[in-house]
């Protein structure tokens, strides 16, 4: 339905190699309120990602270096939900990743809980060693890696009353902000251009596939 009726308001082409444009990491975040831990899974849930989920393995240390960067890009500095072994509701911020890292990869996370004020832990820490328990906080999702998407890439244009974008197809990170038939890439790929939320799209199959 919504496909049929969009107005195009942006031009679009196709190319096929970028590299000024970076495509998005995998970490989807949204500073721009906090939510109960509840309604921060289901938002994750509700686009096809998972909260973020901060447990021990080989990638960790390279997960926390790009969760820190990506957070500070957008000035991102409040608590964060996260999840950690086979616990949820852990509240992390860019300023305590150093102690939230040594936690996991020191293992005692579960037992220090609030003890060294740099988690705080809502499910599971012994109510003695809990902190005032924080109610709020901003969501972090992890996007799965979606195969053949055309990435969406903000074009300079020579007109500053117009946007243009140009797509690229690859492997990329993304939530699923909709779904729906569609007649035309071309539809498709307008529908993108048009929502601000949209990194990309995939058109296969006559479904169209916006990328959050
Ligand atoms: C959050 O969800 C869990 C299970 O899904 C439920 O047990 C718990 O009561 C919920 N908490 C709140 C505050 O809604
Ligand atoms: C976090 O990830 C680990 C490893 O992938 C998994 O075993 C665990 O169940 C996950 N925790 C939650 C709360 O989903
Ligand atoms: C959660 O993990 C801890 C150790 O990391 C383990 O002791 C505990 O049994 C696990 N709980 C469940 C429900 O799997
Ligand atoms: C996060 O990045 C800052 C620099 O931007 C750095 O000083 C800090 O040590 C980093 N923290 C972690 C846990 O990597
Ligand atoms: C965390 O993982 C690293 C490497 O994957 C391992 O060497 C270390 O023992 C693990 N720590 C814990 C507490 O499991």
């Amino acid at each position: 339905m919504r496909c049929y009726s969009v107005l195009i308001l942006v031009i679009i082409y196709f190319k096929n190699v970028d590299s000024a444009c970076t495509p998005p990491n995998m970490y989807y975040i949204d500073c721009s309120s906090t939510r109960s831990l509840n309604q921060s899974i289901q938002i994750c849930n509700q686009y096809g990602m998972t909260l973020i989920n901060l447990t021990n393995s080989s990638n960790l240390v390279g997960d926390i270096n790009t969760l820190n960067q990506s957070l500070v890009a957008v000035n991102c500095y409040n608590n964060f939900w996260f999840s950690s072994g086979n616990k949820t509701g852990y509240a992390g911020s860019v300023g305590t990743l150093g102690d939230v890292l040594a936690g996991i990869l020191g293992g005692v996370l579960n037992l220090v809980g609030g003890v060294l004020n740099i988690v705080l832990c809502l499910l599971g820490c012994p109510a003695t060693t809990t902190p005032a328990p924080i109610t709020a906080a901003m969501l972090v999702c992890i996007r799965p890696l979606q195969q053949r998407v055309i990435q969406k890439c903000l074009t300079q244009s020579v007109r500053t009353d117009m946007r243009s974008f140009h797509f690229t197809e690859q492997p990329m990170y993304g939530g699923i902000l909709d779904t729906f038939t569609c007649r035309s890439l071309t539809t498709c790929s307008g529908l993108c251009s048009s929502d601000n939320l949209c990194n990309g799209i995939s058109y296969i199959n006559g479904i169209c596939n916006l990328y959050i």
